[in-house]
């Protein structure tokens, strides 16, 4: 699937400079076939010829501004080098063989099938330290990694390489959308994600004693690659669900929230402004009992 996508966007890119080349030489030959034509035709033919080179030109630079933005909006094609899929290859049957097999078909008993998990899933799980998992369960715990980030995208290359899937969104990219997008990050969060995360993002048991875990340590690139392929119990969030957009400004308001050192005053655990207005509310009471009180007792 990846990899038809991945045709398309180089038919679109390679195309559209060897349709200029090729027209704009046929614009120079016909002139030259139609030189017994009288001057009149040879004006009309000229003029029409350059609007066809302003026409040619036109689609030149819409192509060129699709190039140019193309790659923002689309995977990363850039890890999938022969270098990066040979190493790959190598870390992945010295520390995953034996639990995901030769060709990513699984090993009963051991591990599922990682066809078609794609780049993606294999980012998230290797650079939380989730994968390679420990031979006795506890893989969806977050760990220290086992390998740096280039061994990561290296494993990562190697298994879209085999199985297709998901990738990785392109690494130059901002995953982080700007505060103007707060609002309908906060919004798309409490929607979608806060059932299971909490509304602070700092994590809440789920039913049968699976956790959802506290969202703290995770980096742009985690949170993007989680959404795109739902570890464990989290649904799948695929780009017609939440537009890659959508996912920046998730992210966006997620590491805000993290960031933000509570203006205003302590915490209070996140309950929100009906907790601080509460607290005022009995603290100052009490203490108008208070000096009630102790004015009576003057009296
Ligand atoms: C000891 C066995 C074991 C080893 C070693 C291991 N895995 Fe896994 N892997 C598992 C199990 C079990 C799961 C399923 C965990 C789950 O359900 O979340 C899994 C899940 C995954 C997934 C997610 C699959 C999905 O459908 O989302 C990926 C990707 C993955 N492993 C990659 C790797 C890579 C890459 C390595 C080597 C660096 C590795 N694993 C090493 C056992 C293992
Ligand atoms: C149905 C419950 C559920 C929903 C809804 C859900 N998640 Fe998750 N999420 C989980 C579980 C369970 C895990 C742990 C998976 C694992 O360890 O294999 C997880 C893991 C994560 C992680 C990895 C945390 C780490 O350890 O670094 C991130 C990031 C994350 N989720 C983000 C999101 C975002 C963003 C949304 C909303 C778009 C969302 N989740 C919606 C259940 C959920």
């Amino acid at each position: 699937m990846t990899d038809e996508e991945h045709l398309d966007a180089d038919g679109d890119l390679g195309f559209a400079p060897a349709v200029v080349d090729d027209t704009g030489r046929g614009k120079d030959a016909r002139p030259k076939a139609a030189t017994a034509a009288p001057r009149r035709r040879r004006g009309g033919l000229r003029r029409r010829a350059s609007s066809l080179a302003v026409l040619i030109g036109a689609l030149t630079a819409v192509g060129g501004g699709y190039a140019m933005i193309a790659p923002s909006s689309g995977a990363d094609d850039s890890i999938m080098t022969s270098e990066n899929i040979e190493a790959g290859r190598q870390l992945f049957n010295n520390s995953c063989i034996t639990c995901h097999g030769a060709n990513l078909e699984g090993v009963p008993g051991r591990g599922p099938t990682i066809v078609g998990t794609g780049s993606a899933s294999v980012y998230f799980q290797v650079s939380t330290g989730r994968m390679p998992a420990p031979v006795q369960g506890a893989w969806e715990l977050r760990k220290i990694p086992k390998f740096n980030e280039q061994e990561t995208l290296q494993l990562a290359a190697f298994v879209q390489s085999v199985g297709g899937g998901p990738q990785l969104p392109a690494a130059t990219e901002n995953l982080r959308a700007g505060p103007e997008a707060l609002g309908e990050g906060g919004e798309l969060f409490r929607l979608n994600c806060a059932s299971c995360h909490g509304a602070a993002g700092k994590g809440a048991p789920l039913s049968a004693g699976k956790i959802a875990p506290d969202l703290n340590l995770s980096t742009d690139l985690q949170m993007y690659t989680a959404m795109q392929s739902g570890p464990e119990n989290m649904p799948v969030f695929a780009n017609n669900q939440i537009t890659p957009e959508q996912k920046r400004a998730i992210i966006g308001y997620v590491q805000a929230m993290k960031e933000s050192k509570d203006p205003g005053g302590a915490s209070l655990g996140r309950i929100g402004p009906v907790a601080e207005g509460l607290l005022i509310w009995t603290v100052g009471l009490g203490v108008l009992m208070v000096s009630i009180l102790w004015i009576g007792a003057r009296l």
